[in-house]
């Protein structure tokens, strides 16, 4: 009784700082649209939303989180998690390290001593592991893709066609990465058929609640907060939060382990998602992106929940750890 109290008592705590906090970072403009994908300078500025959800399942909301936006990195993410699953480490390792990069997402830079891409969080790693996707044809790889999100999200996912359709025609600079990793026989075949998958799973859309609940059921170990379900297996969500905490953040990824130190991972689409392991996720989604293309209320919103709840994964005292 005693414990279920002290639950509640921290569940009101936490939605009350979420308002708060929220309230408080409701009227910063920092920061611009992702334009280099035109359809991305189209959505609402102002959407603003913080969801959270434990691995119990319990949640806090506030702000536009009913709101959809494009996945865009942050499926980066769950898609290295599908190649370990499918193909397992050595396989993965091959084509992707996972050495932080300190450049920006979309270089242009292998890791020429091993001939492989420095990690699957920058493009041309994510464009190696989407060449990892079995089947037939870009129907049959695209099923693999949406059943893989259908796990995590609980429903099947809708992917924003405009978005698409824009990442596809401001593609080139994904074309020539994935040329590179052609040329270095990172990727053996289809390669358009692979960049095609990879500006699909971009353009997937969630809300800040599902990228909650994706962010609880990896830091769950695998075991999704709602449904019970093992949606990956515990060593690969290991692996998941591991590279989360070193590069998830692109050449940001230093500064936010030192300063908020949560394994989290961005999205150009304003998203950023944060996995505390044992305790949940927590989501942001706030377009306004800064000169790294992370939203620039999402990181505010991480330090101050960080600072105010002793989040970090190196904090002497985490209560929340044992108290979900
Ligand atoms: O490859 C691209 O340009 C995008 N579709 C995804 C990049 C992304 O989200 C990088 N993020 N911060």
């Amino acid at each position: 009784m005693a414990e279920i109290h002290d639950h509640q008592r921290a569940a009101e705590w936490f939605k009350h700082v979420c308002r708060d906090v929220h309230g408080r970072l409701d009227g910063l403009d920092e920061g611009a649209l992702a334009s280099y994908i035109p359809e991305l300078a189209r959505v609402d500025p102002d959407h603003f939303a913080i969801a959270a959800m434990t691995v119990a399942g319990r949640s806090a909301n506030e702000g536009d989180c009913d709101q959809t936006f494009t996945i865009q990195s942050i499926s980066k993410l769950l898609m290295y998690g599908l190649a370990l699953e499918t193909h397992g480490r050595d396989e993965v390792l091959k084509r992707a390290g996972v050495a932080p990069t300190g450049d920006p997402f979309n270089s242009i830079k292998l890791d020429e001593a091993h001939r492989r891409a420095p990690n699957p969080m920058v493009n041309s790693g994510a464009i190696a592991i989407a060449s990892m996707v079995e089947g037939d044809d870009l129907a049959a790889r695209r099923e693999v893709v949406l059943a893989l999100f259908e796990r995590y999200l609980g429903r099947r996912p809708e992917v924003d066609e405009a978005v698409l359709a824009s990442e596809t025609v401001a593609g080139n600079r994904n074309r020539a990465i994935g040329y590179l990793l052609l040329n270095e026989g990172i990727i053996t075949d289809r390669v358009e058929e692979t960049l095609d998958l990879y500006f699909m799973q971009c353009s997937i859309l969630v809300t800040a609640v599902d990228l909650a609940v994706i962010g609880a059921a990896i830091a769950n170990h695998g075991v999704h907060p709602m449904t019970g379900q093992q949606v990956v297996a515990p060593q690969v969500s290991r692996d998941m939060l591991t590279v989360a905490l070193t590069c998830g953040m692109y050449d940001y990824a230093g500064e936010w382990a030192y300063t908020v130190g949560i394994p989290a991972k961005s999205g150009v689409g304003g998203g950023i998602v944060g996995m505390i392991p044992d305790v949940g996720g927590i989501a942001v989604y706030s377009p306004r992106l800064d000169a790294h293309g992370n939203s620039v209320r999402g990181i505010r919103v991480f330090e101050e929940l960080s600072e105010e709840f002793d989040l970090h994964v190196f904090d002497a005292d985490r209560p929340w750890r044992r108290n979900t």
